[in-house]
């Protein structure tokens, strides 16, 4: 156990250094100025005490001229180095804005591709608020890296080579026991860090993660939440894991502070080794004063260094652990991949086959469909029909292959869907879905969300069709409304006339309603009814629908249940067959329709 944690956690530094080297390879020459101008502003840090030593040379000597003129000389020097310092620093910072920046521009825009292609499965069992919350938080995780290895790291390590190999070559004692003293000090630090600070980071970063999920879920089904008074159900329920996230953290800000204590008390222990043997040098006549001004101020400098090293390495885990859980997008599966040489489909008839499927969702213990082949020829206008949960939705997601089947093929125009690029095939079916999402756009932008480039008049023709142009019209922005995430600020019948104008705008070989009508009441859904049947013309057309009146005038219905089509035909053989499922359901709405007639 304690080994597989060692591992996950070496892991984490394998996974995220390897991911950012390989974005740093992306600007090579960035990378060059970069370490260039640090490694020159910390050699002038270096040399800066060689000076400070000379002046204390000169000024301890008489006051004659020549003595000045080497205060003067070193004088200059120092200022000289202190300047060229400043203004290489400066020249880098800028350079590492621009570093950075495109980074963490590139991950996330990388970050989004990957979760826009995640399976349809990912996307049901994962949190939106989580995902936002992985990526933020990692692109935070980045610039601090990027600080942490190219503005601390790589300076400190130069000053410690540096100053140990300058000092060395004076006094090799003082220069292997700094080499030394350094070396432990930041040996030390780095395993605690990894091995003690970060898995408890890691650990807490989950709690994080999870808060985001918690948040968004509950405050976007707040509509649900005050529907049933529940504000503080959901505040305890947060509370819970605002706890959890709480004592996490907690552990690990503590075993970062106790880190912290221990490298200061290591300082310190160098500190003494160092002066103590500088004195000893003195005591043994080999230093003088000058040369002890020279190991105090290297010291100094060398001190500001190693107490930051010590920063740097929690820094460092903690960008780490910050990039984790956005470098593991990158590597999970998207789950439904285009195969290697998938190509763009062109849908020109539209005659759809089930061959033998079976399919099973996720964790399910039995296929909903098991050898299930159906026939669709092109053109055919077929509805389904069924009790809901008898696998109607479904059948066209596998149609849109938002699922793969787990036997079996499914084949439109002859050709296998696993052979098409996702994005042609799926841009070439129009669906109404059974319940419509829209953007937080505008409404035209909406509409016109199934063909970008449609002018306003086609964009008016397709609402007219879908008898939306009427509710868009009263609307005080019209076509320039926005609609809410999600479209909430419209209602149900409204946002289904939104998507059937989408699907009119589409134009497809292939179109889908799954329930496209449901909310639309009786009177309405006649006015679109009409519309709809000129849409279908010369399209396969696939009806989902719990109302038998939609479907009747179809070719042929399919009825449903559990995973298999018990009967098929048209309208009119299906209610003659005695005992048949169809005629049962058929004569169950006859009887409300003619109850709610007598009772208007
Ligand atoms: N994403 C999913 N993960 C697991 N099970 C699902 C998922 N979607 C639907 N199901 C299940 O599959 C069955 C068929 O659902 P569906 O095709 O939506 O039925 P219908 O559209 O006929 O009402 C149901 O039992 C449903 O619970
Ligand atoms: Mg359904």
């Amino acid at each position: 156990m304690a080994r597989l944690k060692l591992d996950l956690r070496g892991n984490a530094y394998r996974k995220v250094l390897g991911f950012i080297f390989r974005e740093w390879a992306k600007q090579p020459w960035r990378v060059a100025v970069l370490f260039g101008t640090f490694l020159l502003a910390t050699i002038a840090d270096v040399l800066t005490p060689l000076y400070a030593g000379q002046l204390v040379d000169a000024v301890t000597g008489a006051a004659t001229p020549a003595g000045l003129e080497a205060a003067l000389w070193a004088f200059g020097i120092l200022i000289g180095l202190g300047l060229f310092g400043v203004a290489v620093r400066q020249l880098a910072f800028m350079a590492l804005i621009q570093f950075t920046l495109r980074m963490m521009a590139d991950v996330a825009q990388a970050a989004f591709q990957r979760v826009q292609r995640f399976s349809t499965d990912w996307h049901a069992s994962t949190f939106a608020g989580s995902t936002v919350r992985k990526v933020t938080r990692g692109m935070g995780g980045i610039d601090l890296l990027n600080d942490t290895l190219i503005i601390m790291f790589f300076p400190s390590l130069v000053m410690l080579v540096g100053t140990s190999i300058l000092l060395g070559l004076i006094w090799p004692l003082m220069g292997l026991v700094i080499a030394i003293g350094s070396v432990l000090y930041i040996a030390v630090t780095v395993a605690l860090s990894v091995g003690y600070v970060s898995p408890a980071a890691s650990l807490a970063n989950a709690w994080d993660t999870r808060m985001g999920g918690a948040l968004a879920d509950a405050i976007s089904c707040n509509s649900v939440v005050k529907g049933f008074g529940a504000e503080e159900r959901e505040e305890l329920r947060l509370s819970h894991v605002v706890g959890k996230w709480r004592d996490r953290t907690g552990r690990t800000w503590s075993r970062g502070t106790l880190n912290g204590g221990i490298q200061g008390a290591m300082l310190i222990l160098l500190r003494t080794a160092i002066v103590g043997v500088a004195v000893l040098l003195w005591w043994q006549g080999v230093a003088k004063a000058s040369d002890i001004a020279l190991v105090l101020t290297s010291f100094f400098v060398l001190q500001g260094y190693l107490r930051d090293i010590g920063q740097h390495v929690r820094n460092l885990q903690r960008s780490v652990n910050d990039m984790e859980e956005l470098v593991d997008v990158q590597f999970h599966p998207l789950g439904i991949a285009d195969r290697p040489g998938a190509t763009p489909v062109l849908i020109e008839e539209g005659a759809i086959v089930f061959d033998r499927v079976t399919f099973q969702y996720g964790k399910h213990t039995t296929p909903l469909y098991s050898d299930f082949s159906v026939t669709i020829p092109a053109g055919q206008r077929v509805g389904l029909v069924g009790r809901s949960g008898s696998g109607k939705t479904t059948f066209v997601k596998l149609i849109q292959r938002l699922y793969d089947v787990t036997g079996g093929a499914i084949l439109i125009d002859g050709r296998d869907i696993r052979d098409a690029t996702q994005a042609s095939l799926r841009s070439q079916i129009a669906i109404v879905a059974q319940e419509p999402i829209l953007f937080h756009r505008s409404l035209a932008e909406n509409i016109a969300y199934a063909r970008p480039g449609a002018t306003r008049a086609e964009i008016v023709e397709a609402a007219k069709l879908a008898s939306a142009d009427d509710f868009i019209g009263a609307l005080p922005k019209g076509y320039e409304t926005m609609v809410g995430e999600r479209g909430v600020k419209l209602s149900g019948g409204e946002r289904q006339r939104v998507a059937i104008a989408r699907a009119f705008l589409a134009d497809s070989p292939i179109l889908i309603l799954d329930e496209a009508t449901s909310s639309l009441d009786s009177e309405s859904e006649q006015l679109i009814q009409e519309a709809m049947e000129r849409l279908m013309v010369g399209r396969t057309t696939i009806v989902i629908a719990h109302r038998l009146s939609t479907v009747r005038a179809l070719d042929r219905l399919l009825v449903f249940d559990v995973g298999r089509v018990v009967e098929e035909g048209t309208h009119e053989t299906l209610v003659r067959r005695e005992g048949g499922i169809y005629r049962k359901l058929f004569e169950r709405q006859a009887l409300e329709l003619t109850r709610g007639l007598q009772l208007a």
